[in-house]
């Protein structure tokens, strides 16, 4: 088990209050994951749509766990600056070219915290006529419950209401390339 002062000279200087996800408890979520959406698209087309830029290391382990056919893509939606706090503004920077009308759309999450960015989402995607539209999130704070207008279908953990980062998740654009999911210290 990873310990804070192992990733130390990770973190450029920024301490760790705790590992809060190990690597392998990531990787063993994340084959269920696989197999849990595997069972639940027994047929149609698959469109693995991640948010960028949080959810690109779990998209590209994720769907390495799907095993049926599939394509992926991206989207950019950009809602939180430097902060720490969401600010509610949801911008779409790039939007998928994949067709998305008549196939199954996966949209994959990194952390859900506010859920503005997800309802935004979900309303700007369902217009396109998918043949269903579901979310696969890696975290859920569980502040949003009353608030998202769908919820996330598939979710790797319930996570604790602390500020997280490591496995695509930023802390202003540092840490994303952390192998663990961790909260910082103050
Ligand atoms: P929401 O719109 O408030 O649900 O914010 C969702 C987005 O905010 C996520 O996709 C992340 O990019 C970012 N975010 C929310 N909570 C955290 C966190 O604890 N660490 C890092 N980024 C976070
Ligand atoms: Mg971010």
């Amino acid at each position: 088990m990873l310990q804070p002062a192992d990733v130390a000279h990770l973190m450029g200087g920024r301490k760790v209050a705790r590992i809060v996800y190990q690597p392998s408890a990531i990787a063993a979520r994340v084959d269920e994951l696989g197999e849990e959406i595997r069972q639940a698209y027994p047929d149609g087309e698959l469109l693995v749509l991640g948010l960028l830029k949080g959810s690109f290391i779990f998209v590209s382990d994720l769907v390495r766990a799907i095993e049926r056919p599939l394509q992926v893509d991206f989207i950019v939606a950009s809602s939180y600056g430097s902060e720490k706090v969401s600010s509610g503004n949801v911008r779409l920077v790039y939007d998928p070219e994949t067709r998305l009308e008549g196939k199954h759309i996966l949209l994959v999450e990194d952390i859900i915290d506010s859920g503005r960015t997800l309802n935004r989402l979900v309303e700007l995607l369902g217009a396109r006529k998918p043949k269903s539209l579901e979310i696969c999130a890696l975290l859920d704070k569980g502040l949003a419950d009353g608030v998202l207008s769908k919820q996330a279908r598939f979710l790797g953990f319930r996570a604790p209401n602390e500020f997280l980062v490591g496995y695509g998740l930023d802390h202003a654009e540092d840490f994303r390339h952390l192998p663990f999911v961790a909260s910082l210290a103050e």
